[in-house]
């Protein structure tokens, strides 16, 4: 059953119907008939339908609901998209006068309020997803605050630093994507039902009231804008690009870190998968397929970007493909953070002490507490480095009189500085990387998801 034959001579063509019909909006299916019991309400409270007939189509739809929610609901090959479906089958249960329900609306208002309403739900079940990510990552860091690691610039040894406090960034990332959908949340949170086709109705209905028993902050300004916008569904895709990015930056860095060549860390034999080849293999998949699904995040946004770039206003039927994107991008994030939060979870993270080189701008440092101008520092340890790399020397071979060939103010008892645990204790700047500063920091974390709940 169509919702538009009448001006039609003959039923849709197999082709056409194939082409066109969407299934991908079946997930849909339970926010289009609580839009539409608030809508039928409004339609009630408006005095545009009587309370009689109120009553049978929010009683009809209830009942759908519940099949819905049973899991129980049928759709049918003759439905064209989940709006129809649900028409179609509440006038199965309340007869003729289920024709009411569309009373003063369209499609257009309807798909643009039941994508707001899935994108609200599912930024929060993201967020809570998130949540459980940034605490593990926070668990796992307070317990290596000691664990010392370099840091990297360059992919070269830079400084010292507690692996927790590495970690910990990726918990900081992750946060600001919580904030991401909390911040969207406020502009989702915006009824569009009641701008009908594109330019309202004739009939007295108010907006108002479906936004305020929907629980949304408001409704529309513009009923072209709110038909035939989809920067939200982008921006919900970015927000999901974005955190499958950072996803990816932390799994390009396990997959390194459990090379024999780095041996930071083991993965736990459950989680990680052979080789039909190489018996010895031990395969970080996991960490490999959340880099490579992010790719396909990337994409989506991409696709949803371009699909509104030609479009006139207002409503057009290329919309529809706006679903198809936005749940793969959902739920490719969802999928990653159940992995990768068991994955890290339970890695067993044991990194070999950093080169001693890591602790030179320490040394450099050692100088400038003695009034030594940095970039003369500088120039002094870089002339210690080059002189013990040409003799095959590393910096924790260095002499006192190494030290002191290269800057007259070092004194013998700068030697004890070349020891990257030693740096780490001394670096105690607000955000560095000091074990004290990554307790700090899992605090704050815990505080911050605490006062979210
Ligand atoms: N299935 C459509 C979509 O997802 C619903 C809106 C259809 N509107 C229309 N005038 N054909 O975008």
């Amino acid at each position: 059953m169509t919702l538009w034959g009448g001006r039609f001579s003959e039923g849709p063509d197999d082709v056409l119907w194939n082409y066109t019909a969407s299934r991908t909006d079946r997930r849909l299916l339970e926010v289009d008939i609580e839009g539409s019991i608030a809508h039928v309400q409004m339609l009630g409270s408006t005095g545009i339908l009587t309370p009689t007939e109120t009553e049978t189509i929010a009683d009809g739809l209830r009942a759908v609901l519940t099949e819905a929610q049973a899991g129980a609901f049928e759709f049918s090959d003759s439905d064209e998209d989940v709006h129809s479906a649900v028409e179609r089958r509440l006038v199965e249960l309340v007869g003729e006068v289920g024709g009411k329900l569309h009373t003063g609306r369209s499609r257009n208002d309807q798909v643009a309020l039941d994508l707001r309403m899935y994108l609200l739900r599912a930024g929060d079940a993201r967020v809570a997803e998130l949540s459980s990510f940034v605490s593990m990552l926070a668990d796992r860091a307070g317990r290596h605050a000691e664990t010392v690691v370099p840091s990297y610039t360059h992919l070269q040894q830079a400084q010292a630093v507690s692996l927790g406090h590495h970690l910990l960034a990726y918990a900081w990332m992750a946060m600001r994507d919580i904030q991401r959908f909390a911040d969207l949340r406020r502009r989702l949170n915006v009824s569009p039902l009641g701008a009908s086709a594109s330019g309202g109705s004739s009939l007295p209905v108010d907006p108002r009231v479906v936004a305020r028993s929907l629980g949304m902050d408001g409704s529309f300004e513009n009923s072209m804008d709110a038909v035939a916008s989809r920067d939200l569904v982008a921006e919900y895709a970015w927000v999901c690009a974005q955190a499958m990015v950072h996803a990816s930056r932390l799994a390009e860095e396990l997959i390194l870190w459990a090379s024999q060549e780095f041996g930071w860390v083991s993965f736990s034999d459950g989680l990680t998968t052979g080789s039909s080849a190489l018996p010895q293999k031990k395969n970080p998949d996991i960490a490999e397929l959340a880099r490579g699904r992010a790719a396909g995040t990337i994409g989506d946004l991409t696709a949803l970007l371009a699909l509104q770039k030609g479009l006139p206003l207002t409503y057009n039927r290329d919309l529809q493909e706006d679903k198809d994107h936005v749940f793969r991008a959902d739920d490719t994030l969802s999928r990653t953070l159940e992995a990768l939060t068991a994955l890290v979870g339970s890695a067993d993270f044991h990194p070999p002490a950093p080169s001693p080189w890591v602790t030179a701008l320490d040394l450099a440092e050692v100088l400038v507490e003695r009034g030594v101008p940095f970039r003369a520092a500088h120039e002094a340890v870089g002339r210690l480095v080059a002189a013990l790399a040409a003799g095959g020397r590393a910096l924790d071979e260095a002499t006192v009189d190494d030290l002191a060939a290269a800057h007259g103010s070092f004194d013998a008892a700068d030697l004890a500085r070349i020891d990257p645990v030693d740096s780490i204790h001394r670096r105690a700047t607000p955000g560095g990387g000091h074990p004290d500063e990554v307790h700090r920091q899992v605090e704050a974390l815990r505080d911050r998801l605490a006062s979210r709940e």
